[in-house]
């Protein structure tokens, strides 16, 4: 169902806890459920047959994709609420969630103020700083990770702006995969896909990982998560991951939903080793990824989140642990073009 069509009622959350709608803004951006693909020639290539992937690369239907939409629907209903008009978003340079947040904010009329910190850098973050640079109202750009501090405390102290979390990532967003679980179970039930036994997925702030954790367990799957952890492990861990994914389910029991106990233990698997020397630098493991991918399937990765998570999957796989098991990868990538840019030639983005 068309969540632009469907409104609220669409979303399997709020059919899951009829009471988390009065309490929690949101509003309708993106198109649901991204369609769930089955992936054989690169699972032929790599030796696991059942391999699957969720397409969240285009929860924007024809607009902007990427996992931010899910968040962004919780975050942006928030700033509307707020009044302010006006929102300030941070993130390290070239990030996706910054260009996500702004491509939102813009068409919801709301004034942007931006911060970026210096990191390494390559084509597809380029691509992403010239677009936040050309949605921004006010840019600030500074060399490290320590400024953080000081110009979000200024500009919470200013109070002028929503302040959206770094990576779109806080409890109340973290539902937005939870929702995203419950999608694809809706999925699994309607045997679109079979129920995964393992799920792939990057881990940056943690909110898409700990959400779907989250609405495994509430759905009743037995499905778990492998979070591959793609920066360091001060903001991407275990223990925050747990953290929100707990938050997430007592905000869904609050609302009303039947939360079958606690989480178990064995539901999430942080994974630490395709992280290479840090944050957005390239590793040999994940260029093989990207070019399997990209041979088989078409797809594009990038180096930062996309490339270590299918090539930690690639490892699993070889390491003799999931050959035979039924595997999904959740695509977080957008794969529309920016806003600015020209459609890529031949590229089909369905808008279900
Ligand atoms: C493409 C992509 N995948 C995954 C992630 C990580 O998601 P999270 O921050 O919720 O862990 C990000 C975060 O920026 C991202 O841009």
């Amino acid at each position: 169902m068309d969540a632009r069509v469907g409104g609220a009622a669409a979303l399997p959350l709020f059919a899951a806890a009829p009471g988390l709608s009065a309490r929690v803004p949101w509003l309708p951006l993106g198109v649901f459920p991204t369609p769930v693909e089955r992936w054989s020639r690169l699972g032929a290539a790599i030796g696991c047959p059942e391999l699957w992937v969720k397409r969240d690369d285009r929860t924007g239907g024809a607009g902007h994709g990427g996992n931010k939409v899910r968040k962004l629907e919780f975050l942006l209903a928030r700033a509307r609420a707020e009044g302010k008009g006006r929102v300030f978003v941070y993130g390290a340079t070239g990030s996706n969630w910054v260009v996500a947040a702004l491509s939102y904010a813009r068409e919801l009329g709301l004034a942007r103020d931006v911060m970026l910190f210096a990191s390494p850098t390559h084509a597809h973050a380029e691509r992403n700083l010239a677009v936040t640079r050309a949605l921004a109202d006010t840019l600030v750009l500074r060399g490290s990770v320590a400024a953080v501090p000081w110009d979000v405390g200024r500009a919470l102290w200013r109070g002028a702006a929503t302040v959206l979390p770094m990576g779109g990532t806080d409890a109340v967003s973290t539902l937005g995969y939870l929702n995203a679980a419950l999608e694809l179970a809706g999925q699994v039930r309607r045997g679109e896909c079979p129920e995964p036994e393992y799920v792939f997925v990057p881990l940056g702030t943690c909110g898409t990982a700990a959400g779907l954790a989250a609405g495994f367990h509430l759905a009743g799957l037995a499905t778990r998560v492998i979070a591959v952890r793609i920066t360091g492990g001060l903001v991407a861990n275990a223990a925050r991951t747990w953290l929100l994914a707990a938050r997430a389910l007592t905000e869904a029991a609050r609302g009303g939903a039947a939360v079958p106990g606690p989480l178990a233990q064995t539901r999430l698997t942080v994974v630490g080793d395709q992280l290479g020397a840090g944050y957005a630098l390239a590793t040999p493991a994940g260029e093989e990824a990207t070019r399997l991918a990209a041979e088989t399937e078409g797809a594009a990765l990038d180096p930062s989140y996309t490339a270590k998570t299918v090539a930690a999957l690639i490892a699993a796989v070889r390491q003799g642990g999931l050959g035979g098991r039924r595997v999904l990868y959740w695509l977080t990538l957008n794969s529309a073009p920016l806003p600015g840019e020209p459609p890529a030639p031949g590229a089909a983005v369905s808008a279900r």
